[in-house]
């Protein structure tokens, strides 16, 4: 059965998408069968993985909205064992056309029913609010990666993240916990990054990642050529990152 896991932080820009993209991907070349939903409308996830959001044949958004089978909208990528269901613009309209369905929040829960003995891991990259389609990806998932930038404003938005994640747990889903915490453009050279993941470790403890992600230009231009790090520079500080998180990540499997 698979784990099903979001990819969430409601603040904006945080690498959501990039760990999201990358952490699929090198847990793919680990041998682990992977699917990967892009839940966000921006859809950068599905151009991360070089699906081209303009000419895809069917998305999360079908699934939602028109109750497709959600096996029609799984797409296979490039690298073997890791597959994607995509997301293009239309989704927009979802956050607002869900609002009057009964089953608002638990829509996406009901169709990964019927995947899940198909895949290792499941993996949602959410989008940067608490909308629906956020709720409707925690209410689904067993737990959590949280990626956190290394910057002062961060620390604000941590109370308020744990505060979601309480509410999502008193009132859809009871099972939701904590996968870990990334720190992600990390810079071991500045007091602020090394201030930062000491309060960061106050807050979530032995919940936050020994593997911190360091700012690197290689991670920012893969998405251009719709390329994981571990095909467009696998020698980079970056893919090294990834492919590290991705064993600590399996590490964990283990203990739990
Ligand atoms: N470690 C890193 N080094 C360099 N650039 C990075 C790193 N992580 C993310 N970025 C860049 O920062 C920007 C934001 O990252 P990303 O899109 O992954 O964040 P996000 O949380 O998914 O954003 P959103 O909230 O809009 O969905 C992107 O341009 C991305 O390429
Ligand atoms: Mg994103």
């Amino acid at each position: 059965m698979a784990k099903i896991i979001s990819v969430f932080n409601q603040k904006g820009g945080v690498g959501k998408t990039t760990t999201n993209v990358n952490l699929c991907a090198a847990l793919a070349l680990e041998g682990k069968k992977v699917l990967s939903i892009d839940i966000d409308p921006q859809a950068n996830s599905t151009s991360g993985f070089g699906v081209d959001k303009n000419n895809v044949e069917f998305t999360i958004y079908d699934v939602l909205i028109n109750g497709y089978d959600i096996n029609k909208t799984i797409v296979k990528t490039e690298i073997e064992n890791l597959y994607v269901v995509p997301a293009n613009i239309q989704l927009w309209g979802a956050e607002i056309e869900l609002a009057t369905s009964v089953e608002r929040e638990r829509t996406l829960r009901e169709h990964l029913k019927k995947i899940k003995d198909k895949f290792d891991f499941i993996i949602i990259d959410c989008p940067p609010s608490l909308g629906l389609l956020s709720l409707n990806a925690l209410t689904s998932s067993q737990t959590v990666i949280i990626p956190i930038q290394c910057e002062y404003y961060s620390l604000e938005g941590v109370g308020q993240l744990i505060e979601t994640i309480r509410l999502v747990k008193r009132t859809l889903n009871s099972e939701l916990d904590v996968e870990g915490v990334l720190l992600n453009m990390y810079d071991g050279r500045t007091n602020l990054s090394i201030q930062v993941v000491e309060e960061v470790k106050k807050y979530f403890k032995n919940k936050v990642y020994r593997t911190v992600i360091p700012r690197n230009i290689r991670l920012a231009e893969a998405p251009s050529f719709g390329q994981p790090i571990i095909i467009y520079d696998d020698k980079s500080k970056g893919s090294e990152a990834y492919k590290k998180l991705a064993k600590e990540f399996i590490d964990n499997q283990d203990t739990k």
